[in-house]
């Protein structure tokens, strides 16, 4: 490896069902690797101890291949850094493991991230980058947060979801309509062959800067089984209509937050991150947004939107710039609060 600027950072993240492994370097990732779980599919969700037995075969091979990929060896890696959570606990306790071993092994600095930030700063990972303050929605299967960015370490969350979070109001409503989990991308394919405005679900009204989708998700079980009860095969028939339907109005109850929050903040520069923010018809939403009122429009590449590690190695990396890090007692939180991480 050739000498970087910066400290080489190893990221890990076991929140859920991915299994990741990324080398930030200085400036720049090295390389960003993940292992996805097969074995949930038969199960319509996560289960959390198949998680957990999965990141453990997993972890150690893709970390190898990770440094492999990245031309590094172990012993010039100056941090370590992990998921802190918010997370399934068991999962998070095989990367926490695993990191603190390392961390200890080789003498240098342990970072445990939350993972929420993470996704937020990932958009610190390619440039061009979000100058400060900035307003970034992070959309999830866990969480709906609209943020204020002040600086690398400055986060406020300004609005949250009161029920379901914005991607499992996808899985939800795609599990009515008979696909499987995780519905969201194939709502997302489905819609883009169909007529979104062709039935009405209404979006949220919730008071501030907060969300809810449950309503969206009742009027959706309800027409379903209106529908099918008067006409079999409605579903079936109909798909691509009903997935773009659903599709706007989870797009159209985020976007209207979102342009709220930049009116009462006055920050004109906006951003997408979380895995719902791999969604088509959101980011055009946000880009038609942004066209209408001017403001800067920044969403992620594919791979930094979903669960990945370049994001926990760059949020450490902000962390260690600031001569931050956490003592091998740090403890892993599956609902680790904001200010943690
Ligand atoms: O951020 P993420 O990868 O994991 C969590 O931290 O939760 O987000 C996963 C969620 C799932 O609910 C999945 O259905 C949703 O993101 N998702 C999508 C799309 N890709 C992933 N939802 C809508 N459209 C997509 N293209
Ligand atoms: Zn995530």
């Amino acid at each position: 490896m050739s000498r970087s600027t910066g400290p080489v950072v190893l990221g890990i993240e076991t929140s859920c069902d991915d299994t990741a492994a990324a080398v930030w370097d200085g400036d720049k990732i090295r390389a960003n690797l993940s292992a996805s779980q097969a074995v949930h599919a038969d199960y319509g969700g996560v289960v959390p101890e198949l998680a957990s037995r999965d990141h453990e075969r997993h972890l150690v091979p893709l970390v190898q291949a990770t440094l492999k990929k990245a031309g590094v060896e172990l012993d010039q890696l100056d941090a370590v850094a992990f998921t802190r959570g918010p997370g399934l606990l068991g999962s998070l306790l095989v990367g926490a493991s695993f990191a603190k071993a390392l961390s200890w092994g080789r003498s240098i600095p342990l970072l445990g991230v939350n993972h929420m930030k993470a996704h937020v700063l990932a958009h610190f990972i390619e440039p061009p980058f979000p100058t400060f303050p900035f307003l970034c929605l992070t959309v999830s299967g866990g969480h709906t947060q609209i943020v204020r960015v002040n600086d690398p370490l400055d986060l406020v969350v300004l609005g949250n979801t009161r029920d379901d979070a914005a991607g499992e109001a996808f899985d939800k409503c795609g599990k009515l309509l008979g696909l499987p989990y995780p519905a969201g991308p194939l709502i997302d394919q489905l819609a883009a062959g169909g007529n979104g405005k062709r039935f009405s679900f209404p979006p949220s009204n919730m008071p501030d800067l907060d969300f809810s989708f449950s309503g969206i998700k009742t009027a959706v079980r309800y027409f379903v089984r209106d529908q099918e009860a008067a006409d079999p095969g409605f579903v079936s028939r109909n798909l691509a209509d009903l997935a773009a339907s659903v599709q706007d109005a989870i797009v159209q109850s985020l976007i209207t937050k979102l342009e709220k929050a930049a009116e009462q903040t006055g920050i004109r520069e906006l951003a997408l991150a979380g895995g719902v923010s791999a969604n088509r018809g959101l980011r055009s939403g946000l880009e038609q947004l942004c066209i209408r009122k001017g403001y800067t429009c920044h969403v992620l590449e594919m791979a930094y939107c979903t669960d990945n590690a370049a994001m926990i190695a760059r949020a450490a990396a902000f962390r260690l710039a600031q001569g931050k890090a956490d003592d091998l007692d740090v403890s892993v939180e599956a609902r680790l609060n904001w200010s943690e991480g």
